[in-house]
């Protein structure tokens, strides 16, 4: 088993919290990709492991994570307690599907490629890696990072991603935007032409020959964008099979509640 020590915790609400750990030789093997996901546990058999996002980049030395906290989560009831200098078990094995490359390439190859990064809740911790990292903006024309929370202090890393060059487009659902925030479900949104009149982008809907999308977020978000996609004739990528867009769980979300 592979221990990593926990070097900062930022809890920003009561469901929603941050933690940085150490990144131990163990990744000296294997570097993660910018995308990809983890298993995270307690280092004992008292609680499961779950799938985490890393949301930071490959080059640190370091490896960040956002999680939910469910009082009665199996996992994340003990997680949440996590303090500095405690050890917690990180495999140095990463996977995931939501890679640049299981995108098919044209928009990129023809320098006019739009990659918009759509998520829930902690959804966004894989775009906080993808969108934070040098290499999509050599592909990329255009990156947009869009995160819809419950509450406005669960809206966190703005300024980071812009900072790195990324537009982000925030929406909360059960209650009163703040200043530079939109109300209401990406999913209607995106349907109601929204999203893209709220970003000044014409036309209002995706185009497959210059937009490529991934997903990430909660199951209902998840299954309820990916059939909008493809009842338009959108294709999922993997590895062998590159497609218009790829999506992955927020892993945690889908067992601990
Ligand atoms: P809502 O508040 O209307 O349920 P959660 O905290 O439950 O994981 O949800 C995160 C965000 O995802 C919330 O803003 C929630 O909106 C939204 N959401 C939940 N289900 C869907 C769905 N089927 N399509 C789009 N957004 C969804």
């Amino acid at each position: 088993m592979n221990l990593e020590k926990v070097l900062a915790v930022e809890h920003y609400t009561d469901d929603l919290f941050w933690f940085r750990t150490t990144k131990s030789d163990a990744w000296k093997k294997k570097n993660f990709q910018p995308g990809e996901f983890t298993m995270i546990g307690m280092g004992d058999k008292l609680s499961p492991t779950r799938a985490y996002s890393i949301a930071n980049s490959p080059e640190d030395d370091y490896l960040e994570f956002l999680s939910i906290k469910v009082e009665d989560g199996p996992l994340t009831s003990r997680l949440q307690n996590i303090a500095v200098g405690d050890e917690i078990e990180v495999s140095p094995k990463a996977i995931g599907t939501l890679l640049l490359r299981n995108l098919e390439p044209e928009p990129c190859i023809n320098g006019n490629g739009r990659l918009w990064m759509i998520s829930t809740g902690t959804g966004l911790a894989p775009f906080l890696s993808l969108a934070r990292h040098p290499e999509v903006y050599e592909y990329y024309e255009e990156v947009i990072v869009t995160h819809t929370c419950r509450y406005n202090a669960e809206l966190v890393f703005r300024k980071e991603l812009e900072q790195a060059g990324a537009k982000v487009y925030q929406t909360v659902t059960r209650e009163t935007p703040a200043e530079g925030v939109y109300k209401g479900r990406i999913t209607d949104n995106i349907r109601s032409g929204l999203l893209f009149s709220n970003l000044g982008v014409d036309p209002l809907v995706f185009d497959k020959s210059r937009d490529r999308i991934m997903i990430c977020g909660g199951p209902a978000f998840n299954n309820e964008i990916r059939d909008m996609l493809e009842s338009v004739g959108w294709m999922h990528g993997t590895m062998r099979s590159p497609g218009d867009f790829v999506q992955e769980r927020a892993f945690v979300e889908t067992i601990e509640t």
